[in-house]
């Protein structure tokens, strides 16, 4: 009899630890970015919460019925247990979680991955670049360098979009524009008549951004060929191989460094990344279609 319940303790604890099980989260708010991507917050369903996140991890969140997706935190401004997550209608899993309502129940394990390498930018001028939803994991990472802003020297966060009609967190990139402790610019690759602003690619902005290059850090993210460019514009401009930080994108499954889905090269991104620095992933990025 005792060593039934010593069993079913063992089971217990078990289950408690399984890195694969959900847990149950239910959507506080959901709002619209704009055509196709949408921000939801979600909220712990019971008193079993995922452990704190840091910029640049991410979640498998799970719509039920459907799928399981990797989706970054997108937000991590005074919150506690609950998550923001901002996501792109690309496909079956994606669309689900844009379909969904306040109050209905997604599958929530993590945190996963790597972490944006912040203690290295301390003291140092930074330089943010974005590509269209790339912005989601770099937004924690500007919220914590503004929340701190007299550890890090000068700030560029540089974003790019393809249209104005793409462009996601416009009350963060209204307030960023009037803060007079960075230098935000965004650039759309289709401009629309009424549109004052930067045309033409993300890169480009750099040319015109304020930072000391020897003593710089820059964090990446977008569509790889976005990195690749902009990775180019950096060492360009003289930041050091080091001193650049991106964020890889690929299919997964287990998010756990089990069924391969998502090796790169030596790695794989769910363990070793998603984010890595620049000489970790050099000859990878280089190759399209890797
Ligand atoms: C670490 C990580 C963090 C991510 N964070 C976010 C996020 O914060 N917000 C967000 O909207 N998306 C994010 N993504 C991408 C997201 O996971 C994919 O868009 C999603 O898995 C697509 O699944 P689906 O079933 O909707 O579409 P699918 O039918 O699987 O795919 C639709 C299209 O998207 C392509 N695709 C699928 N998965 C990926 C991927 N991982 N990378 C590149 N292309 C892909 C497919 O090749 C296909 O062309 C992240 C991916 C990773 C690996
Ligand atoms: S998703 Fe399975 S090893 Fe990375």
């Amino acid at each position: 009899m005792a060593q039934e319940s010593d069993h079913a303790e063992v089971n217990r604890q078990s289950l408690q630890r399984d890195i694969w099980l959900p847990l149950l989260y239910t959507v506080k708010e959901k709002k619209t970015e704009n055509r196709g991507i949408v921000t939801l917050t979600l909220a712990p369903s019971a008193e079993e919460a995922i452990e704190p996140m840091e910029p640049g991890q991410f979640n498998m969140l799970y719509a039920f019925g459907i799928g399981e997706i990797p989706i970054s935190i997108s937000s991590l401004w005074n919150l506690q247990s609950t998550l923001v997550h901002t996501i792109q209608d690309v496909g079956a899993v994606s669309k689900a979680f844009c379909d969904l309502s306040t109050g209905d129940q997604v599958g929530v394990r993590g945190p996963y991955g790597t972490r944006w390498p912040l203690n290295k930018a301390k003291n140092k001028d930074v330089i943010i670049l974005a590509g269209g939803v790339g912005m989601v994991p770099l937004r924690p990472l500007i919220e914590r360098i503004l929340n701190d802003r007299s550890r890090y020297g000068k700030l560029n966060v540089l974003f790019g979009a393809r249209s104005p009609e793409n462009i996601i967190f416009h009350q963060d990139i209204i307030s960023w524009q009037a803060d007079p402790t960075l230098n935000f610019q965004i650039t759309v690759d289709h401009a629309y008549s009424n549109w004052r602003g930067h045309v033409g690619v993300v890169t480009y902005l750099i040319e015109e951004a304020n930072f000391d290059p020897e003593n710089t850090i820059a964090f990446i993210c977008g569509p790889e060929i976005m990195m690749r460019y902009a990775v180019h514009a950096c060492l360009d401009a003289n930041v050091p191989t080091d001193h650049i930080f991106l964020s890889i994108e690929r299919n997964m499954k287990c998010a756990t460094g089990f069924c391969g889905h998502c090796q790169y090269g030596p790695f794989f991104v769910c363990k070793d990344g998603a984010v890595f620095s620049y000489p970790q992933v050099k000859i990878y990025l280089n190759i399209a279609e890797l």
